[in-house]
């Protein structure tokens, strides 16, 4: 499922330490690549969910304010980026919050080539850890943006700066405490 990819472009996310999956920008999204971050983060190995929509993580959580996002980040042209917790589960059943980030990579032309995407669960991480993730995310923006414009690919100059989103760590805990409640009292 990887064979599309710019032997480049798949070496340099695939060596990323931070969680990434790549897909392609048909309407239901299917995954082209995803990397080792991505597995450990989910328990999901490449080979289980390239071609699928990475939506199987959410399993039956509602998450609805995040998916309408989702969806006005697919839906407008000019909007380039998102970013939104949303619960998710692992392969093993756990759930945590995945604070998602996902970018359109664009042709020359304007046209959308790749949705990229990254994932950090902030359920149970402390503000300097996400801080950290932030960096790293914003360096592995810096160092795609050669090998995509060697493929006429072209990263948006406004993505490079990954907004610090430690705010969302508080939000991203009481959507998890909202989960481990207890079943209300029959
Ligand atoms: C490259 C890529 C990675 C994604 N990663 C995740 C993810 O890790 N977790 C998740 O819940 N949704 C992820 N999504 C979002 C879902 O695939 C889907 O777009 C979202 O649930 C909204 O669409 P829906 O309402 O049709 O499900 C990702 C999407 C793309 C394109």
């Amino acid at each position: 499922m990887t064979t599309h990819l710019p032997a480049d472009l798949k070496t340099f996310l695939l060596g990323s330490h931070v969680a990434l999956a790549l897909a392609a920008p048909e309407r239901e999204s299917p995954l082209l690549l995803v990397n080792n971050g991505f597995s450990a983060l989910t328990g999901y190995q490449a080979e289980e969910v390239l071609g699928q929509n990475c939506r199987f993580l959410q399993r039956d959580a509602d998450n609805r304010q995040a998916r309408a996002r989702i969806h006005a980040f697919f839906d407008r042209a000019d909007q380039n980026s998102v970013r939104t917790d949303l619960v998710n589960f692992r392969k093993d059943g756990t759930p945590f919050v995945n604070l998602l980030y996902m970018s359109k990579l664009r042709n020359r032309d304007g046209s959308v080539r790749y949705i990229f995407a990254s994932q950090f669960d902030i359920s149970r991480t402390r503000t300097d850890l996400l801080a950290e993730y932030d960096e790293q995310l914003g360096h592995t923006l810096t160092g795609l943006r050669p090998i995509l414009s060697e493929t006429g690919t072209i990263i948006d100059g406004s993505l490079l700066t990954v907004a610090n989103s430690a705010s969302m760590i508080a939000q991203a805990k009481m959507l998890l405490s909202t989960l481990n409640e207890a079943p209300p009292l029959a």
